[in-house]
Order: structure tokens, then C-alpha cells, then sequence
């Protein structure tokens, strides 16, 4: 057990040890001593429909997923871009989450977001459709440091650690300043 911030971590990839998941594992150790973080898979939810829950019905999956993310202090969202937006299944898991109407787990939780591609723009396109999907959710999204980890592949030497360098300065401001802005945040909801 741990007081420390916990943050859902939901990785835009279903690739297990792609990019993106890489991304991830170095923001979650560089946060470390600041937040705990816990991955939420989004690969197994039934694509979302209004129509399959309500009036006594029920998703089990869906359920499961919202129940994970409601005791998150906040969610950090590590995504790469597909066709210069957001994969599916992410946006499959945010509908999830943001419903039924009213209920939504995403209300007021302080967003990170970070958006990789082994290409040169970083995943510009997917970081700022989110962004826009996190509007509407009501979701304060930290703004500085943009992080648009271009190049990603670089990131990583031979043995798979994350290499010193410009990539991995990024990671350390974008993870220690979001712990700051769930700090923020967790103040003003005290
Ligand atoms: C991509 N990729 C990609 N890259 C990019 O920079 N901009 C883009 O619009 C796209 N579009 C795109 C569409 C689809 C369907 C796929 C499968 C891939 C490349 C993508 O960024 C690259 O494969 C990443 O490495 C995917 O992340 P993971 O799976 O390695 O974590």
C-alpha cells in the first residue's frame, strides 16, 4: 500500500510490448516516487452501444473497466496515432468510461497525455484529437509540457532501458510536472 497519487494509465496501443507500451513503463518508473500507477487494459471491451446496457442490462466488461478507473486520482493517457487520430480501441475505452450519461469516470480527473510514433510529428494529430475528447469530459488536461515523443524507436538502447538523452529529459519534466498538476487538482477537489 502506498499513500502516493494512484493514476489509471490507459496505453492507446493493444500491441503488449509496442512503443507505446514502452512509453509507458519509462513514465511509470521515472514517476515513481511521486505517483503509483496502474495499466488498465482497453483491448478486451466490447465496442460501446447504449443499446446493450440499461433497463436491467449490463456489460461485464464495461463494469469491470469503469471499476477500475474510479478510484484513479487521475489518468494518464500514452497513445501513438493512427491515421493522424487516436486508435480505435482508445476511443472505444473513453466512450466506455464516459458513460451511462451522467456517470462518467473521466469527470474532473487531471489528465497527462503523452503521444508517440516511430515517425517524425510524435502522434501531433492523436495527442490533440484527445485532447478534444477530453473537453467534453470535463477532464483538466495539463498543457506544458507538450509531449510529442517523435522518433520513439531511438528511445529505447539494445538492451530495451530507456537511453539518456533530449527523449528522456521529456519524459522526466512531463511526469514530474503532471505529478504536480494532480497535486493541483487533488487540492482544489479537497
Ligand atoms: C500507424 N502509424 C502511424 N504513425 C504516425 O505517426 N501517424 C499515423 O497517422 C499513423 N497511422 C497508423 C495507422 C495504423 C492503422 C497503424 C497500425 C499504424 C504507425 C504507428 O505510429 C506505429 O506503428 C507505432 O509504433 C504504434 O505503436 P505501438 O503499437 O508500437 O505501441
Amino acid at each position: 500500500m502506498t499513500d502516493l497519487p494512484l493514476i489509471a494509465v490507459l496505453v492507446g496501443s493493444l500491441q503488449p510490448d509496442g512503443l507505446t507500451s514502452r512509453v509507458a513503463g519509462a513514465l511509470e518508473r521515472l514517476g515513481a516516487e511521486r505517483l503509483t500507477f496502474a495499466r488498465v487494459p482497453i483491448g478486451d471491451l466490447p465496442l460501446y452501444s447504449p443499446a446493450l446496457e440499461g433497463n436491467g442490462r449490463s456489460v461485464a466488461a464495461w463494469d469491470a473497466f469503469r471499476e477500475r478507473l474510479a478510484p484513479a486520482a487521475g489518468m494518464l493517457f500514452v497513445t501513438p496515432e493512427y491515421n493522424r487520430s487516436v486508435p480505435g480501441a482508445l476511443k472505444n475505452a473513453i466512450d466506455v468510461g464516459s458513460r451511462p450519461y451522467g456517470a462518467s469516470v473521466f469527470s474532473g480527473k487531471p489528465a497527462g497525455i503523452v503521444s508517440q510514433s516511430p515517425g517524425a510529428l510524435g502522434g501531433f494529430g492523436a495527442n490533440h484529437h484527445l485532447r478534444q475528447s477530453l473537453v467534453f469530459l470535463d477532464m483538466p488536461a495539463m498543457q506544458q509540457p507538450e509531449a510529442y515523443v517523435g522518433h520513439s524507436g531511438a528511445l529505447f538502447g539494445d538492451d530495451g532501458a530507456l537511453s539518456d538523452g533530449p527523449g528522456k529529459d521529456l519524459l522526466a519534466r512531463f511526469i514530474t510536472s503532471y505529478a504536480d498538476w494532480v497535486a493541483l487538482h487533488a487540492r482544489k477537489a479537497g
